[in-house]
């Protein structure tokens, strides 16, 4: 089964290059940007203690001693000081990390990329990046440098954080280059990291790190040439480790989705109220949208169903993305899309997920997805449990097979139920936007914080013997997930597997 699924993703991967490329291609067209290296600072590790000194009473001889309140106890995290070959040299020789696209300006502004103007009137404020979408691995490692819990001292440490820039590594090698090469930085982290004595405390079952592209680009299962990926995941230490990605794997426990960077980092709780705000006001002309492309490569594909749909639709907006500089890789007129729509549709592509998930939601559109790996399977820490409060599920196969219209799904919502969903998505925003990892907001949690929440939870419930050992960790993430019972979305699975 499992096999299958990497199989399946793994080759599929190839072929997303393809539109990756314009991407990055057109935004660096419209913006001009500035390269400024966000590098020099190290980890602070502070001691967060708060003092409190009780009201002396007078008919008290000497007051009782303060009472000390650690405030980051079972918080406090440990960050490994790794060689710059696992993270610092990628970024300073960013031209080698893409063989397609230039990442040095994706790494400016501490890996948020350029600022992006507002020349559509589409973004207000000034914290909205060109944020590219594999960027996370850096956004995450310099938001992990303001986390007010930091510890140099590992016994004291809840989890250990490796900072490894796991899939700025692998994307330089994914393409024409052989197993042992696309392997070689993974073993010398492994060998790295074993030789630490932090490792032997729990075999590295406290250790996590982000590997910001999909799981499927670091689970090779053979040595075969023509596998993809590298096998990071699938050796025995990569499964002791937490490891956070973009997309998880359905069938394995050791991996768990985060969400994809968008374009919105604000630096202050008021600037993530007055985006939510304005989402909740704005007037919604279009009932749906879609930007993207069809995959005529991928049997099974609904991508064709989609656009025929919106094109049929007076009430659908479609912005394609097959058509070289489309606009569709405008920032400006994506978000200002999703922005002016009700419902955002966010079929599979070459993979379960999309990043365009997260830009719709970020504009308060109420996602319509038609298979369950596409959020509701994978972003288990950040969206809620009940996905009809917030989503739309259509099944694939019934549009594949011409038995659903996708308009007349949408239009059956009444005005409170729209009401009620969009008002879930424009709540959910904080949670899914990754905040300027230069300052820190003042109450609000971001993904960040919704992620090492979950990380410490996860390693105490380790710790706890409430999570089995890898050996038994291959039942399946989407089963616990579902709500009409343990496998209620087993047959989009089992499809895909085929
Ligand atoms: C680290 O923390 C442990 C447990 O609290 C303590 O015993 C040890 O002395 C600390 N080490 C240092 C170097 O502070
Ligand atoms: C893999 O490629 C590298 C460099 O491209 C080469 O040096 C090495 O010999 C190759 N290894 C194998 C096993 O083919
Ligand atoms: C993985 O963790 C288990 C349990 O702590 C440990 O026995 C095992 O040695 C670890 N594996 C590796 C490769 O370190
Ligand atoms: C689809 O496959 C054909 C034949 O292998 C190839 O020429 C074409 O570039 C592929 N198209 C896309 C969009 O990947
Ligand atoms: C899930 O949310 C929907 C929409 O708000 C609601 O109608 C339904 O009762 C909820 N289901 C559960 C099990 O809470
Ligand atoms: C899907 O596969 C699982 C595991 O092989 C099996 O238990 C389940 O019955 C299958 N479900 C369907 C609907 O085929």
């Amino acid at each position: 089964m499992a096999t299958l699924g990497n199989r399946r993703n793994g080759g599929n991967a190839r072929k997303r290059l393809w539109c990756a490329i314009p991407v990055s291609c057109a935004v660096l067209i419209i913006i001009s940007f500035t390269f400024i290296f966000n590098l020099g600072y190290k980890h602070r590790a502070v001691t967060p203690e708060v003092m409190i000194t009780p009201m002396a009473s007078p008919s008290m001889g000497s007051p009782p001693p303060p009472l000390v309140v650690d405030r980051c106890s079972g918080r406090y995290i440990y960050v490994h000081d790794l060689p710059g070959r696992f993270n610092s040299d990628m970024i300073s020789s960013c031209r080698t990390l893409s063989k397609w696209t230039d990442m040095c300006p994706f790494v400016s502004n501490a890996g948020l990329g350029p600022r992006l103007n507002n020349a559509e009137g589409v973004f207000y404020g000034a914290e909205w990046y060109a944020t590219n979408q594999f960027a996370l691995e850096l956004i995450f490692h310099n938001r992990m440098k303001q986390y007010e819990c930091l510890t140099t001292n590992s016994s004291l440490a809840s989890a250990i954080f490796v900072p490894f820039y796991a899939g700025l590594d692998i994307g330089r090698y994914l393409w024409g280059y052989n197993t042992s090469v696309r392997d070689a930085t993974s073993r010398d982290l492994i060998r790295w990291l074993k030789s630490r004595p932090e490792w032997s405390t729990m075999g590295g079952r406290d250790h996590f790190m982000v590997a910001g592209r999909i799981t499927w680009d670091f689970r090779r299962l053979t040595d075969d040439e023509d596998d993809w990926g590298s096998k990071l995941l699938v050796i025995p230490e990569g499964k002791n480790m937490t490891v956070l990605v973009i997309e998880s794997s359905p069938w394995h426990k050791n991996d768990f989705g985060i969400p994809y960077p968008t374009y919105f980092h604000p630096s202050k709780d008021s600037e993530v109220q007055q985006w939510q705000e304005r989402m909740r006001r704005i007037r919604r002309p279009w009932l749906f949208s879609f930007a993207g492309a069809p995959r005529p490569n991928i049997t099974d594909s609904i991508r064709n169903e989609i656009i025929g749909q919106c094109r049929q639709s007076r009430r659908c907006k479609l912005l394609e993305c097959d058509k070289g500089r489309s606009k569709c890789h405008s920032p400006s007129s994506v978000m200002g899309m999703f922005q002016r729509s009700i419902f955002c549709l966010q079929p599979q592509g070459d993979s379960y997920t999309r990043r365009s998930t997260f830009d719709a939601m970020v504009a308060g559109c109420v996602p319509v997805f038609f298979h369950p790996g596409s959020a509701y399977a994978q972003y288990v820490w950040h969206l809620p449990r009940n996905h009809s409060e917030y989503s739309v599920l259509i099944s694939e196969d019934e549009v594949r097979d011409g038995k659903v219209r996708i308009e007349e799904v949408l239009e059956r919502f009444g005005k409170k139920d729209v009401m009620a969903m969009r008002e879930e998505v424009i709540r959910m925003i904080p949670r899914l936007v990754y905040a300027d990892p230069r300052t820190r907001l003042e109450t609000t949690n971001d993904a960040f914080d919704v992620t090492v929440e979950g990380v410490i939870q996860r390693v105490k419930d380790i710790k706890g013997g409430r999570v089995p050992d890898f050996s038994e960790q291959e039942s399946w993430k989407y089963a616990l997930t579902g709500r009409g019972g343990e496998h209620e979305w087993d047959h989009f699975f089992n499809r895909t597997t085929q």
